[in-house]
């Protein structure tokens, strides 16, 4: 039995600014993690200082053997006031993406990954009925600026906020200080940080800024592929949680997929699987393996979600993230390759999955959690910003160069 996958399938890793970049001063989440008290363990400071190692980092993804690279641009560099553009922010990301094209890496640009200008946040971000026409405007003179970049994700992952919802419930509860921090230095509510907007907002403004955008990036750039993202975990039932099952597939993802099945491409991003119980709770499956983020370590939710995706939408996918969190390197090798077992005879059979992009190429700044979950490939010592590949790196790449797992 053959185990390629198809010619042309692309190898990648994954990244978002705000996480690897560092010193995103303009951006909403900046001005949160400083508040005190901070919804964040710790703020994201230097990151990774990749805004000036970008070149050394395409070095380190090519030599592990990757042929792509899906990094984000960053709003807030780019439109850092209303009346503002940062023809720099885009010289920059332009040398990016000629950085990547240099070594034979396809650039791979998300234009929202969860970051949104301060001004934007503070108008409501999400929930201000304008967003799609500011989202557009930006998505324009992103794309028709950067040359060379075959595919855009516009949004990345548009139905996060909705795993968000209870926590943050509960979380203004607990720690109603933060939260008002947290909104002080936004100088606005805190839903105008898009991983706290409402889901009506989500389903109704961020579609259309989707949409907007995809129209943008398309008139720029006729020859692009565009999509969106989604967070898809592969959704389950114990005997008795079907109900619930069927709920949750629903609230998160149909209600978010009604048009894109007319998009380019759908970016499935599955970390788990999710178990729906009797009792209405949805979670990990009693007693299965835990990754550091207290994820079910199910390596066959990735394909399982790539087909659910294309049976609900008939769009070609593309899983634009795909990780594990541990300390170590003792398990992401395994995982990758389990992962990719499910994937090639998806492919196998048919399933239009264009390509894989591990999550992610760096140890980097995981959002609320901090620096302490460790998705990469590549470690970096953050005090003198050296890169250290992982065992698990090469592994991927092996099977990326041969384009097919091994015998
Ligand atoms: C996000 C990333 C995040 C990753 C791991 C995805 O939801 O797009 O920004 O770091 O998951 O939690």
């Amino acid at each position: 039995m053959t185990r390629a996958f198809p010619d042309g399938f692309i190898w990648g890793s994954a990244t978002a600014a705000h996480q690897v970049e560092g010193g995103n001063v303009n951006s909403d989440f900046w001005a949160m993690e400083h508040a005190q008290p901070s919804l964040f363990v710790e703020p994201s400071d230097d990151a990774t200082d990749q805004y000036h190692r970008f070149a050394d980092d395409m070095a380190i993804l090519s030599a592990i053997g990757l042929n792509a690279y899906r990094f984000s641009v960053e709003w807030a560099r780019i439109q850092p006031e209303p009346d503002v553009w940062s023809e720099a922010a885009l010289d920059h990301y332009q040398r990016c993406v000629f950085a990547c094209l240099e070594r034979g890496i396809t650039p791979v640009v998300t234009l929202q990954h969860f970051t949104l200008p301060r001004w934007v946040a503070r108008r409501g971000g999400f929930h201000d009925p304008e967003f799609p026409d500011l989202f557009a405007r930006y998505a324009e003179r992103a794309a028709g600026r950067l040359q060379g970049v075959p595919i855009w994700c516009t949004i990345n992952e548009l139905n996060v906020p909705l795993l968000f919802t209870g926590g943050l419930v509960k979380g203004r509860a607990k720690h109603p200080d933060r939260y008002a921090a947290a909104e002080a230095a936004l100088g606005g509510p805190i839903h105008g940080c898009f991983v706290f907007a409402d889901e009506t907002r989500l389903k109704t403004i961020g579609v259309r800024a989707h949409r907007k955008a995809y129209d943008a990036v398309k008139a720029a750039r006729p020859e692009a592929r565009v999509g969106l993202t989604l967070s898809i975990a592969e959704e389950v039932a114990e005997p008795g949680g079907e109900a619930t099952r069927e709920a949750r597939l629903r609230r998160h993802y149909l209600d978010f997929m009604g048009d894109l099945g007319g998009d380019d491409f759908i970016g499935v991003q599955t970390y788990t699987r999710v178990t729906s119980k009797a009792d209405g709770t949805a979670g990990p499956r009693e007693g299965a393996p835990l990754t550091t983020m207290r994820y079910e370590d199910w390596p066959p939710a990735v394909a399982a979600c790539c087909r659910w995706t294309w049976a609900q939408t008939g769009a070609p996918v593309i899983v634009t993230e795909s990780g594990l969190a541990e300390p170590g390197d003792l398990r992401r090798g395994d995982y990758v390759e389990e992962v990719l077992t499910h994937l090639q005879a998806a492919c196998a059979q048919g399933v239009p999955i264009g390509g894989y992009f591990y999550w992610s190429l760096l140890d980097n700044f995981e959002w609320f959690y901090g620096y302490a979950q460790k998705f990469g490939l590549v470690a970096v010592d953050r005090a003198t910003q050296r890169r250290f590949i992982k065992p698990s790196a090469l592994r991927l790449g092996a099977i990326a160069r041969a384009n097919a797992l091994p015998a």
